[in-house]
């Protein structure tokens, strides 16, 4: 028998996108992501991701499995290394989090501390992320958003000529033990977690897949170094990519309210952690996207 198809979709949802005044982001206005979306409507939301690099859907009410459902539209999900920070019954949601609770941090408390494209360092890296707030504190923990696509763009033509065709190595244990870490809750790596990272290695200039944009793809988290350069270039060459790369043109800075859920692209863009008085109680629930091999 041939399957049945479905004889209603979802109704269509009336919403806005309104950009930001920044190199990136835009805020989706009156779109309600607890309802499934129909396949128009999906499109937008999927163009609007493209073109923006950030959205943000403000005051969301989504249980797990409702945020859950909304990332699979874009993709297979990934499962963080660090098990231990899994939402319970419900391993795609990884948690970030300062709160300990019973001596034991209930999720990673210092994600973020570096500007980073998440799973970098995986040889499928992550197509987008989705940062939805649980608990926010009173003052802090903004996230802040560079484009990578304005950073390659503005790059003088003798450096893009230099780093055509060049490939760098990314880890995720590159500043895993970093002295920033000192005096937080870092849990050990196993051995097994460990064999679950081996270093990637990726072109340091890639083009989006979807839109065929290029755009910078090393990041200070997890890049190591540049192949077939001396150390000494690489480590120069790598350390002024960074500085250009988080030039405050191409940033958006969030300033989370509650209940906000923000998706953003890491293939084109770079986010870093303000991070929060360790006092204040913070606590986000993310799932990751996964993307494809970068070219
Ligand atoms: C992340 C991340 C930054 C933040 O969730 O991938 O980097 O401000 N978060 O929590
Ligand atoms: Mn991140």
């Amino acid at each position: 028998m041939n399957a049945v198809a479905p004889l209603f979709s979802a109704p269509t949802q009336s919403f806005e996108i309104r950009p930001f005044n920044a190199a990136l982001g835009a805020e989706i206005v009156g779109i309600d992501l607890a309802r499934p979306l129909n396949d128009a409507d999906f499109a937008r939301v999927h163009r609007a991701h493209l073109d923006h690099g950030v959205l943000v859907f403000r005051d969301q009410q989504l249980t797990p499995e409702q945020h859950i459902a909304f990332s699979r539209r874009f993709g297979e999900l990934q499962i963080h290394v660090l098990r231990q920070f899994l939402l319970a019954g419900h391993p795609e949601i990884f948690i970030i989090s300062n709160v300990i609770e019973n001596g034991q941090p209930v999720g990673l408390g210092d994600a973020g501390k570096f500007w980073h494209s998440d799973l970098s360092y995986k040889d499928i890296p992550s197509l987008g992320s989705m940062l939805y707030a649980q608990e926010l504190p009173a003052e802090g923990g903004d996230t802040l958003f560079a484009s990578q696509q304005a950073a390659y763009d503005t790059l003088p033509a003798e450096v893009k000529k230099l780093l055509e065709g060049k490939r760098a190595a990314h880890s995720y244990v590159a500043r895993y033990n970093d002295e920033v870490f000192a005096g937080v809750q870092r849990p050990t790596l196993t051995a097994e977690q460990l064999a679950q990272v081996k270093p990637a290695i990726h072109p340091v200039v890639r083009t989006h897949p979807e839109t065929g944009r290029k755009g910078l793809f090393v990041n200070e988290n997890f890049t190591t170094h540049i192949l077939d350069l001396p150390a000494d270039e690489s480590r120069d060459l790598l350390k002024e990519l960074y500085t250009h790369s988080a030039r405050p043109e191409f940033i958006y800075r969030h300033q989370w309210q509650a209940n906000d859920l923000v998706f953003w692209d890491n293939r084109a863009l770079i986010h870093l952690a303000t991070g929060c008085p360790s006092h204040l109680r913070r606590r986000m629930h993310r799932t990751t996207i996964q993307g494809d091999v970068p070219f």
